[in-house]
């Protein structure tokens, strides 16, 4: 089968690469000429463990291809996936600009049958307005189905989650093209992948309902944190606990800085944006994102509190800048809204991130970026844990208090044991344990 994937985005290209894998005939396509000559490189334009080897691979064994004619990808493919971004609007509804532009020159470029497949997180409706734009922009009557196939990619592990996902969802309206979508899907269901077939409008409620979900879970989670710290208790031991329950499960219960990345905050924001269009009132959605955003004030005054309110002149040591380790992300990610708040306030920041350190000199010139913790700790007045890189996790505890000015450590990813920290001299700060 020959498949296209218009948009080579992060979903686009992770998809397009994984199909090729299973032995599909992919055409990536992107306007962005510079971008498809680097890919014909192998140059992928963000950091994701394992997706260089597949796109070099395919590429080299004529599986994936790289264009930017979207006329010649639309004419030899039988699936269509649209793969294009759904930037988040001033209120916080999904803008559809990028989807309806490229809807529109698949109608141009339509001469027989088609099946398209929005990838994109699409607000509930989109399927079928991507219907009428291509009826309307057709150049001769061409059958077509429209199916909404919501992506699960987690940032950092989107390959082993493309190969090995919990679930497909197809949503579609006719037999036919949910035929072809299992077809293309064959290798997953060898394996005996859940497939979920149903209609195009459950399929892309599906998508916001699982991240606003998993979003629920970490502000739910992070608001027992504050309450432990209140009363003494232990978060870690209060969510492994509640995880062991089969009913509610250990995943997405560790508390931290409160959830970022270009999925979870804007999905949460564009389902509650969706309910109120219809009279509905999300009352827990908006309370999750409404602790989110006072999670990462809470503990960001924790850092400030500890200096008496004034951080000024005050070296602070930041580890890990993405929004979650294995990625290059900085959208929505806690460290920009701690090294906002303490630039503001005047502290001198230095920092180290595995992935993501040129990402955040384009944001932030007067930050000090250092290549290894190590050299953060050196003469920093507060040691800061942002992101949970495997790096920071089995530091030389002795070496860094020696080389640190001060002793205070905030491990907003609860890494350590506070007794072993205490013990060591540190004066230890994590989420929800005292
Ligand atoms: C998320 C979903 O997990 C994917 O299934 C989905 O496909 C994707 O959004 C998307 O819509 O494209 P992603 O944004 O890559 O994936 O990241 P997650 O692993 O979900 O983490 C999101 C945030 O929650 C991170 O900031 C992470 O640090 C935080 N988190 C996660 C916690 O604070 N605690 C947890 O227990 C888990």
């Amino acid at each position: 089968m020959h498949i296209a994937i218009i948009g080579t985005g992060y979903v686009g290209l992770v998809t397009g690469a994984c199909f090729a894998e299973f032995g599909v005939f992919v055409t990536c396509v992107d306007k962005d000429k510079s971008k498809i000559e680097k890919l014909k490189e192998g140059i992928i334009p963000f950091y994701e463990p394992g997706l260089e080897d597949i796109v070099k691979r395919n590429y080299k064994g004529g599986r994936l291809n790289f264009t930017t004619n979207i006329q010649e990808a639309v004419e030899e493919s039988l699936v269509i996936f649209i793969a294009v971004g759904t930037p988040p609007r001033g209120d916080g509804s999904a803008d559809l600009k990028y989807v309806e532009e490229v809807a529109t020159e698949i109608a141009k470029n339509m001469t027989n049958y088609k099946v398209i497949v929005t990838k994109s997180t699409v607000p509930v409706g989109t399927g079928f307005k991507i219907k009428e734009i291509i009826t309307k922009n057709l150049k001769k009557p061409v059958e077509f189905d429209i199916v909404s196939n919501p992506e699960f990619l987690r940032e950092g592990s989107a390959v082993e989650d493309f190969m090995r996902p919990n679930r497909v969802v197809i949503g579609a309206e006719r037999p036919q093209a949910i035929a072809i979508m299992k077809d293309l899907y064959r290798p997953l269901y060898l394996i005996e992948t859940p497939f979920v077939i149903t209609d195009v409008l459950t399929a892309e409620l599906i998508k916001y309902a699982t991240n606003s979900f998993l979003a629920t879970k970490i502000s739910f989670i992070n608001e027992i944190s504050h309450l432990c710290e209140a009363v003494g208790a232990d978060v870690k031991t209060v969510a492994k606990a509640m995880g062991l329950d089969g009913r509610i499960g250990p995943k997405f219960l560790h508390a931290g800085l409160g959830f970022g990345g270009s999925c979870l905050p804007k999905d949460t924001m564009a389902l509650v944006k969706i309910a109120e269009e219809k009279g509905v009132n999300l009352g827990i959605v908006k309370a999750a994102i409404e602790a989110n955003r006072r999670q990462k004030e809470r503990l960001t005054h924790k850092i400030l509190e500890a200096f008496n309110g004034s951080v000024e002149g005050k070296t602070i040591g930041i580890l890990g800048l993405a929004f979650k380790p294995n990625t290059d992300d900085i959208r929505e990610a806690p460290s920009v809204y701690i090294v906002n708040t303490l630039l503001e306030k005047k502290a001198i920041i230095k920092a180290f991130d595995p992935a993501a350190i040129e990402n955040f000199k384009s944001m932030y010139s007067e930050i000090q970026y250092c290549n290894d913790a190590y050299e953060v700790a050196k003469d920093a007045d507060a040691l800061v844990i942002v992101t949970e890189w495997n790096q920071f996790r089995n530091l030389d505890l002795e070496r860094i208090k020696k080389i640190m000015r001060s002793n205070l450590f905030f491990d907003y990813r609860n890494i350590y044991e506070p007794k072993r920290l205490k013990d060591l001299g540190f004066i230890y700060h994590s989420v929800g344990r005292c």
